[in-house]
């Protein structure tokens, strides 16, 4: 069977997300993201093109480790300013029948009750086109937002976070039956108690009673998204994301990436095809070659290749040293040796090697440019070849990504069977994923407390 593209438009409530510096184009529309007109527009574009979903990323907190400071992203809007991206879902889901919403939420900082409350709002108010991306936060200030004096280590991270999603999974999955809600207004029964329980959850972690305060909502649990790379994510990802975001890094490991994820997947008793892949990835399409090419030379023209540093928290200034030094020389040309002495960073390589390394990082490995058929070409061959299921469209610029996507890039994709035809009414986001049902199948670790077993 052709494989079909999952396409899902990447944003953020924020001027500046990933492509840095981009906002800075005259006609780019970033700085419209405080105005609920502008998300109104965007959902009704993506629709229009038959996008799967608008997937909304966050961080609760600044990026203050490049120049010890937050002023170089304060400067760049380089997610600061950044509201809540929850809000922007309703508003979108007003003026869209179909389309689906990705948010992104930490298991970190906010203890899990008033969450699950907050998205089965969400399911109902959307009708089960949401979907939640799982993250545990990465930035040393978010811990300090929270009342922490520095960040949980890494994998304790992940700790509370499977602990997180079992109560969750409880107040999703456990706490009402299907048939609680009866709305009988002769017999003055809004809701059939003996069909509601506490979850009395008791943990390292969490302490929760319940019961759930929302009715069942039609997916329940939201689309469950996760992008891990390190081996107490994976092991997470495996027991919990359907949805899963990859990258091809080290360089040639895309494959094996996906694999060894599919196959924790089915150790945890799931299916191969349970998990999707997608990745992060740019189409640049014009109507002829030199259209799109003259684009893309346009966007790369505001690059900002200072911001990459900001963003990935590089803690000294690769552009102010020769090539040839090494990492470790740098910092300590800066007095930055506290960061040699912690480690983490590859010390013995030159600094022109490692301002390559974060170019790559934020280059475009998954780059299709060129006219609509290049792009459906190469599109095709990400599907066929690397085996990924789709991509969360990176925009160069708003709102001209998404249009020419669905106007050029969209309709060539359904001519090859690559693009769903039409949306199909009343689907929930994971059906349209899966094809499947609206709830996660009985196989998902989540199912255990369904009709209040396992509580
Ligand atoms: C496509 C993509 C989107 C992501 N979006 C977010 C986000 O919005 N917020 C966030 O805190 N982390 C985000 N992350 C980071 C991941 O949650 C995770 O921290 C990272 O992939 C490292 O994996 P690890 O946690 O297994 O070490 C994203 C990662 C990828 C690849």
């Amino acid at each position: 069977m052709t494989k079909q593209l999952v396409a899902n438009v990447f944003e953020m409530n924020t001027p500046g997300h990933i492509t840095h510096g981009l906002w800075r184009q005259p006609d780019n529309q970033r700085e419209r993201y405080t105005q609920i007109e502008y998300w109104i527009e965007l959902a009704r574009l993506a629709e229009a093109g038959g996008f799967d979903a608008i997937f909304l990323a966050d961080v609760i907190g600044a990026y203050d480790v490049y120049d010890d400071d937050f002023a170089p992203a304060v400067r760049r809007g380089l997610q600061i300013p950044n509201n809540d991206p929850m809000l922007l879902i309703p508003a979108m889901a007003a003026v869209t029948e179909h389309i689906g919403f990705g948010v992104t939420f930490s298991t970190t900082y906010e203890p899990p009750f008033a969450f699950a409350r907050r998205m089965s709002t969400l399911d109902h108010l959307t009708k089960g086109r949401v979907g939640w991306n799982i993250v545990t936060s990465y930035l040393p200030n978010a811990a300090r937002n929270f009342g922490l004096a520095e960040e949980i280590e890494h994998d304790l991270r992940y700790e509370i976070a499977a602990e997180y999603m079992e109560v969750l999974y409880k107040l999703w999955e456990g706490s009402w039956d299907d048939d609680a809600v009866l709305v009988d207004k002769p017999g003055d029964l809004y809701a059939d108690p003996s069909k509601v329980r506490r979850i009395d959850h008791v943990g390292r972690h969490f302490r929760v009673a319940g019961p759930h305060l929302s009715e069942p909502s039609p997916q329940r649990t939201p689309l469950l998204f996760q992008a891990s790379a390190s081996r107490a994510g994976i092991a997470f990802a495996a027991q919990h994301a359907e949805v899963l975001f990859t990258a091809d890094r080290p360089a040639g490991a895309l494959a094996a990436n996906i694999a060894s994820i599919r196959e924790a997947a089915v150790a945890a008793g799931r299916r191969p095809d349970d998990t999707r892949f997608l990745v992060m990835a740019t189409v640049i399409v014009g109507r002829t070659e030199e259209e799109a090419r003259a684009k893309l030379e346009r966007y790369r023209g505001y690059r900002d290749a200072e911001g990459a540093f900001v963003h990935m928290s590089v803690p000294f200034h690769p552009l102010q040293h020769p090539d040839d030094i090494t990492v470790r020389e740098a910092l300590e040309r800066e007095g930055r040796h506290d960061v040699v002495a912690r480690g983490g960073l590859p010390l013995h390589l030159t600094v022109g090697a490692f301002r390559r390394a974060v170019d790559e990082a934020w280059d475009e490995r998954f780059l299709a440019v060129g006219t609509p058929e290049q792009v459906a070409d190469t599109i095709e061959h990400w599907l066929d070849v690397d085996g990924i299921d789709g991509i969360n469209l990176r925009q160069y610029h708003s709102f001209e990504t998404v249009r020419d996507f669905a106007e050029l890039a969209a309709p060539e994709l359904r001519r090859r069977g690559r693009l769903r035809e039409s949306y199909r009414p009343g689907e929930t986001l994971r059906e349209r994923i899966f094809g499947e049902g609206a709830r996660l199948p009985e196989r998902h670790r989540a199912a255990r407390y369904r009709g209040g077993a396992g509580l």
